[in-house]
């Protein structure tokens, strides 16, 4: 059985192959209309969410299948004491695949030991979030043209953001990666990107605290918010949550070429005017997000178009 849990459980061969996929269902949705007629996808969502959740269930839509799930804990048996693991063998008896997105770190991998059906990691806690990673590479692809040899920015929240830790493990087996890493001390990568990612691999980065001295460097911006909901106390989070707003002013010290992404949502760190700017590509990349896991979904049921 195949699971997607981390972004290393896919070969970047397979990575390759999924951005194909997503990129000839851009041009063509029409072809994969019915791949998964009869099949269902659960959304099993102990967490906020929105576009996740829905371009998963986009997604299943446009391949002709059908949807099921909950959208929050409280109205599931977890508000009872059911644990995942149960849970997950459940919905198998009702669904085809699950995706599944919680607050405890590797939920979904503990849900995945006993699942006789794919479970896909929607986000699980402060740890990782594939889906968000292949969304992002999906978007490099389209507006960069290749995955190798870039400097890419990541701005905000690199402690708790599990799309910063999933985007630097996935793009650390890429030749030619570069990270600039932009935080204030307290909000820097964890150990486990750190040691576990960064040195192990052997990847470039270097670490600031000011957006405006990286800025010119970069071939992508990636902004993150600050994770208010993982933060201990209201205090730090208030003290750190304006620390980086990209500005049009700021737009202008970087080159003409750099994208900026955010997995969103969007608090105060882009300012609205700077969606206007043509590199600015977080919306773009909301839509990509629907048609690589299209890929995806086929991908783990062993479908074709
Ligand atoms: C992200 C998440 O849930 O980690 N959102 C998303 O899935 N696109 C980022 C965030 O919530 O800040």
């Amino acid at each position: 059985m195949k699971h997607l849990l981390s972004p290393l459980d896919l070969s970047v061969d397979e990575i390759d192959g999924l951005i194909a996929v997503a990129e000839d269902i851009a041009r063509s949705p029409e072809k994969y209309r019915h791949v998964c007629d009869g099949k269902k996808l659960a959304t099993c969502f102990y967490e906020p969410s929105t576009r996740t959740r829905l371009s998963f269930e986009s997604a299943m839509l446009s391949l002709g299948g059908s949807v099921l799930g909950f959208s929050s804990a409280d109205s599931s048996s977890a508000a009872k004491g059911e644990s995942v693991a149960d849970t997950a063998r459940t919905i198998a008896c009702y669904a085809d695949i699950i995706a599944m997105r919680h607050p405890k770190e590797g939920a979904p991998m503990v849900a995945s030991l006993r699942s006789p059906i794919p479970i896909i990691n929607a986000g699980d806690g402060g740890h990782q979030h594939p889906t968000q990673t292949l969304t992002d590479l999906l978007t490099i692809h389209m507006e960069k043209g290749h995955l190798d040899n870039l400097t890419i920015g990541l701005c905000g929240d690199l402690k708790f953001g599990r799309t910063v830790h999933s985007l630097i493990t996935a793009l650390s087996r890429y030749p030619g990666i570069r990270f600039v890493l932009i935080s204030p001390d307290e909000l820097r990568v964890p150990g486990f990107v750190r040691d576990g990612v960064l040195y192990k691999n052997d990847i470039p980065f270097e670490e600031h605290d000011s957006l405006e001295a990286a800025l010119p460097k970069l071939d992508i911006l990636y902004m993150t918010r600050v994770q208010r909901e993982r933060f201990f106390n209201e205090e730090d989070y208030i003290r750190l949550k304006d620390r980086y707003i990209l500005t049009i002013e700021k737009m202008s010290l970087a080159r003409p070429e750099m994208i900026v992404m955010h997995p969103m949502p969007r608090v105060n760190e882009i300012s609205v005017e700077v969606d206007d700017d043509p590199r600015a590509v977080y919306f773009k990349q909301t839509q990509y997000g629907v048609y690589i896991r299209m890929a995806l979904i086929m991908n783990l049921l062993g479908l074709e178009a």
